[in-house]
């Protein structure tokens, strides 16, 4: 059994991305668009999307906010491309990066965004990152995270426990930072 880099395991997926999103994802019918609607209405508004992968929320948040300024930051060159490509004229940034190792600013978006990325990780891993996404909130600024969820903190704890032990018997390395690229 090999164990893909996050990049990769994206890249080498990206074809029939979406659809298998849409189609295949319980609730992805209704909570792409649900989650841009809590997103702020204002044009000009700042937002940061935290593993934007191909934009799958941002195609539903430009429909409502077509005048939003967005910021996205994924691991997965190739996942940006296809969202870059998308939306040649929105007022888009993106980063190849991990949101774990870049800096997120101070006070600079009105909102932040994650839509089924931040549960590849374990809490202690979220926490720090949730601070810097916090210093990097306008006041009054607000995160909306949609994702998997485990059924309690014991049974997350558990399945990330029992996935450390299956990579460490199988003699898996955990993880590798790459550089930041702005694309
Ligand atoms: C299942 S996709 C979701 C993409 C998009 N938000 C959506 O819902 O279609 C997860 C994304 O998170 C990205 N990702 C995972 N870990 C990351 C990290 N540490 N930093 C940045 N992006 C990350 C992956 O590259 C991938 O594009």
């Amino acid at each position: 059994m090999k164990l893909e880099r996050m990049d990769d395991f994206f890249a080498a997926r990206l074809d029939g991305y979406d659809e298998h999103m849409k189609r295949d994802i319980e609730g992805a019918s209704s909570f792409y668009a649900y989650t841009a609607s809590l997103l702020p209405a204002p044009a000009g508004s700042q937002v940061l999307d935290l593993g934007c992968g191909t934009g799958l929320e941002l195609e539903e948040y430009f429909t409502l906010n077509p005048g939003a300024f967005v910021t996205g930051i994924d691991l997965s060159e190739a996942m940006l491309n296809v969202l870059k490509a998308k939306f040649p004229k929105k007022n888009l940034t993106l980063l190849r990066a991990s949101y774990f190792d870049v800096p997120l600013g101070n006070a600079l978006y009105d909102a932040a965004v994650s839509v089924e990325s931040l549960h590849h990780f374990p809490a202690e891993m979220k926490a720090s990152l949730y601070e810097k996404l916090l210093a990097a909130l306008k006041e009054n600024g607000f995160f909306v995270l949609t994702d998997y969820f485990a059924e309690s903190e014991e049974a997350e704890k558990a399945y990330f426990q029992n996935l450390a032990f299956l990579k460490k018997s199988r003699g898996f390395q955990t993880m590798c930072s790459i550089t930041a690229i702005h694309l």
